[in-house]
């Protein structure tokens, strides 16, 4: 049987792996390296310097396009850094339509680095297909989707979406972070580019800081790793390693996240003292039918509000959290808890921010894969 054809969870262990050459290793060794031997000049055996490629790199890469069912996988120093490299594709003078409710950071990336070297983005709301039509010119070459969005989770129809970009010949990148592979794969939904920061669920240890950039496409790759190789940002071999193993684990990491997230929003939504509980998985979120048909299971991230949307309410409840951990970023084993406004999400004009509803009273949850009980006996406490 070709490892082509397993089904994802097989993929996430064999995914384009094959024991190594020189002793066999089952894993990928650390090849903890910055030049490989040439017996000629150009006599090599496929390395010659590890920013271009180093084979526990090559291992994860291939990994990663195998669980996106891609065809080329590109592995960078943070997800930050493959999204710097989607963005240097374009010119000066090119336009980028993104969504108005993304990662912090990704906006500062196009607001501030970006924006400075004459390409311009347009954020919006990506509910309505005529919306983002409206904001298409003749300069547009890219959009930006990141869904489930972070941290209001929105869900946008990336189908829908890839229709639009093929119609006016652009690309469509899709942030996958926050639903992954198991759950969601844009490739097969008509996106051209998958990202991740695999610091997140792929690695799922918080352990490493770690980016991928995952296409189908040949020539596109090939612009890929050219921008990748010269601008530098890649992935060392030991975070490679380590993202690698956590890859391994992906499906069952995620279906525990799934099964706590489901329990932790249903305990939050019945809450009296909570106003407003963000997460895809219910019936009267506004996109879940399209989170219906294109995730299969909604995930550990959830959003929520504490009646009367008071900022001192919300920190005192992230303060008291005992389990939960109050920490940048998500995706891992463990609980953590952020406050959006003040942490990942600071680097977003408050005005802006609150347009997208991340006011200074949401509290962001990703629920790890501890038992749920312990989960919501530590929110039961916070909470008061
Ligand atoms: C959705 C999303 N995209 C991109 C990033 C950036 O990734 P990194 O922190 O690995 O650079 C993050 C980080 O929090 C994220 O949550």
């Amino acid at each position: 049987m070709s490892k082509k054809d397993l089904k994802f969870n097989s993929k996430t262990i064999h995914g384009g792996q094959q024991p190594d050459a020189a002793y066999g290793a089952v894993m990928p060794p650390i090849y903890q390296t910055s030049t490989y031997a040439q017996s000629t000049p150009g006599g090599h055996q496929g390395f010659e310097y590890s920013r271009s490629a180093n084979p526990t790199r090559t291992a994860l890469e291939n990994s990663l396009a195998s669980i996106e069912n891609g065809t080329y996988g590109l592995a960078f120093a943070s997800g930050l850094a493959a999204i710097d490299a989607v963005i240097k594709l374009l010119s000066p003078g090119d336009e980028v339509v993104s969504t108005n409710d993304l990662y912090g950071g990704s906006y500062r990336l196009f607001k501030q680095v970006f924006e400075k070297f004459g390409i311009k983005f347009h954020f919006i709301g990506m509910q309505s297909i005529a919306d983002i039509e409206a904001k298409i010119n003749s300069n547009t070459k890219l959009i930006w989707v990141e869904t489930p969005t972070n941290p209001m989770m929105n869900v946008i129809d990336i189908k829908a979406v890839s229709a639009l970009s093929k119609k006016h010949n652009l690309l469509l990148a899709v942030d996958n972070t926050f639903a992954t592979p198991y759950l969601q794969r844009p490739l097969d939904l008509g996106a051209d580019i998958v990202m991740h920061s695999a610091t997140k669920y792929l690695g799922g240890h918080s352990d490493v800081v770690v980016g991928a950039l995952v296409v189908k496409d040949k020539e596109l790759a090939d612009k890929l790793y050219f921008i990748q190789n010269a601008s530098g940002a890649v992935c060392g071999p030991m975070d490679s390693f380590l993202t690698l193993r956590g890859i391994k684990t992906l499906h069952v990491r995620m279906q525990r996240h799934s099964e706590n997230g489901k329990q932790v929003a249903a305990y939050l939504a019945n809450h009296p003292k909570i106003g407003k509980v963000y997460w895809p998985g219910f019936e009267n979120h506004p996109n879940h039918e399209i989170a219906k048909a294109q995730m299969d299971d909604f995930g550990g991230m959830i959003s929520f509000v504490p009646n009367g949307s008071s900022y001192d309410d919300a920190i005192k409840i992230v303060e008291r959290l005992q389990v939960f951990t109050l920490a940048e970023s998500l995706g891992g084993v463990e609980s953590l808890a952020g406050h959006p406004a003040s942490m990942t999400h600071a680097s977003i004009p408050k005005e802006e921010r609150e347009k997208s509803g991340v006011v200074d009273a949401l509290i962001r949850l990703s629920v790890g894969i501890e038992d749920a009980d312990d989960l919501v006996a530590d929110l039961e406490q916070a909470i008061g």
